[in-house]
Formats: C-alpha cells, structure tokens, sequence
C-alpha cells in the first residue's frame, strides 16, 4: 500500500564441509539486515553525519521475501567467478531459479579469480543483464547473516553492498578503479577510491583540485559493516527505476 516493492529471493548453497552450509537461522539474519538497511530501520542509522542526514534515503521502499533456500553439497574448494562455475549443474553448481522474477543468491566456499586466487567477499551483475542465467549475487559463506559469520564483515552488509549493484549502483568513485567518475548520484560526494576499516568523520578527499567530505558510511563504499549505515536520495531515486513497471527489473515485482 506504501508502494514498496517486494523481491523475492532464492538463496542457493554450495557447501563442501557442513560449517560452509549456512543455517536456515543466518539466511533469515540476512533477509532481516536486507529489510532493515533498505527501509532505513537499521539501529545504526542515527550514525549519519548531520551534514549528510538531508541527502539520505531513509525508506527505500525496496523489501525482501525468501522463496527457497536450495543445498547442494560439492567437493569443489573454490568457484571461478569468471566461468561462474557456482551457476551451472554441468559445473557443480546450482542452476539459477527464474533469475527474471526472483533475486539469486549462490552462497559458495571461496570465490576465485581467473588466476583461481581468492580475495573478493562477493559479486553481482547490474540490471543490464537482467534474466541472464548468470543473474544475481555470489557470497562467500563467511559473510552471511551475522550469527558465526567472519568480522568485520560480519553485520550482512556485503549482500546490502551487493544488491545495491544489483539495482544500479557504482561504488562511490564511479565504475573504474582510477575513481573520481560519477556514480550518477550528485548527492554522494565525488571520492578517488574507497575507503577501508572504520575511518572517522570527517574525511576530506580530493578529486580534480577539489577536496570534498567523503560520505564513506555509505553502503557502496568498502569500509566494514559496522561503519556502513546509509544509503542516499539520489541513490533510492536509481534503485526505484530499476524495479519499476517499466524497468529493467520489473519482473521482479
Ligand atoms: N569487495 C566487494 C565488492 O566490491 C564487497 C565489499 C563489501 N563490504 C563490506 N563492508 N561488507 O563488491
Ligand atoms: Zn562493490
Ligand atoms: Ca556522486
């Protein structure tokens, strides 16, 4: 009735050891982080800086519902994200469900490179590949949900992080790693790179000569969970356009 749009979300798990096969209880955690930091009802969010409580989101009126939780267990040790092996039956994997009308979630060990090294924490595709086979998100189990998940990425952010992708949003410093580049929100301050572990306000940045007030508590940056706590205006007016009735993830709604 408030016009917030539900998505309804498949979570599929691929675990080799049973401590990779992530509870029912922390994939519920996550959903709860997921409702909690799109509709502005995370604890954290008299955190934001006054200067930038006018530019904030509050409701985003984006909201999450599990569907099904899939498990597969496979000897595999790590999954490249380049052959989005996670993805595929033929490769191990779990076969996406309707990546059209359902957000996917593959959950896996470790995440590898083309050069089978690890490092990221998650990934996920931006609304141009909608309905893809590949569509969705891929999180290493160790940052799901909060209960036993690995500090400090251990408050769920990566998947607020990560679907934050998914409906349209650049990292702060734009899409390539010189930064400075726009992200398409003239609300979130211009910033050369990320920011990391839990910097304090304020924090000036310069990009062209101009230094300016990082907002590094925003979710898109990669600073740790428990110093990401906002989402901006400009940011809710992107993620909206991406599931309204027209689109590109409508049929999502
Ligand atoms: N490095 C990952 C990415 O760019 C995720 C960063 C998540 N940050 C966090 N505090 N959980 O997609
Ligand atoms: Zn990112
Ligand atoms: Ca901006």
């Amino acid at each position: 009735a408030d016009g917030t749009v539900e998505i309804p979300v498949v979570f599929n798990v691929i675990y080799n050891t049973t401590a990779q096969n992530v509870s029912d209880a922390r994939i519920a955690e996550q959903i709860a982080v997921l409702n909690a930091d799109y509709g502005a009802t995370n604890s954290d969010i008299n955190k934001i800086p006054a200067a930038f409580q006018p530019s904030a989101a509050g409701n985003v009126k984006i909201s999450f519902k599990l569907v099904a939780t899939n498990r597969k267990q496979y000897t595999k040790t790590g999954w490249r994200s380049d052959l989005e092996e996670m993805k595929k039956s033929t490769t191990g994997g779990i076969n996406a469900t309707d990546p059209t009308k359902n957000l996917n979630i593959w959950v896996v060990n470790s995440i590898l490179d083309e050069n089978s090294q690890p490092g990221t924490l998650g990934y996920a595709y931006y609304p141009e590949s909608a309905g893809l086979w590949y569509d969705g998100l891929v999180i290493g189990y160790q940052y799901i949900g909060k209960t036993g998940a690995s500090a400090p990425f251990n408050l769920g952010r990566t998947v607020t992080h990560e679907v934050g992708h998914y409906l349209n949003l650049p990292h702060l410093w734009g899409s390539s790693n010189t930064g400075c580049q726009t992200d398409y929100s003239n609300d979130t301050p211009t910033s050369p790179g990320p920011n990391y572990g839990t910097p304090t306000y304020p924090l000036n940045r310069v990009c062209g000569g101009v230094s300016r007030s990082q907002m590094f508590m925003n979710y898109m940056d990669y600073v740790d969970d428990k110093a990401m706590f906002m989402f901006s205006a400009n940011q809710k007016t992107r993620m909206q356009a991406v599931v309204a009735a027209a689109g590109p993830r409508a049929g999502l709604r």
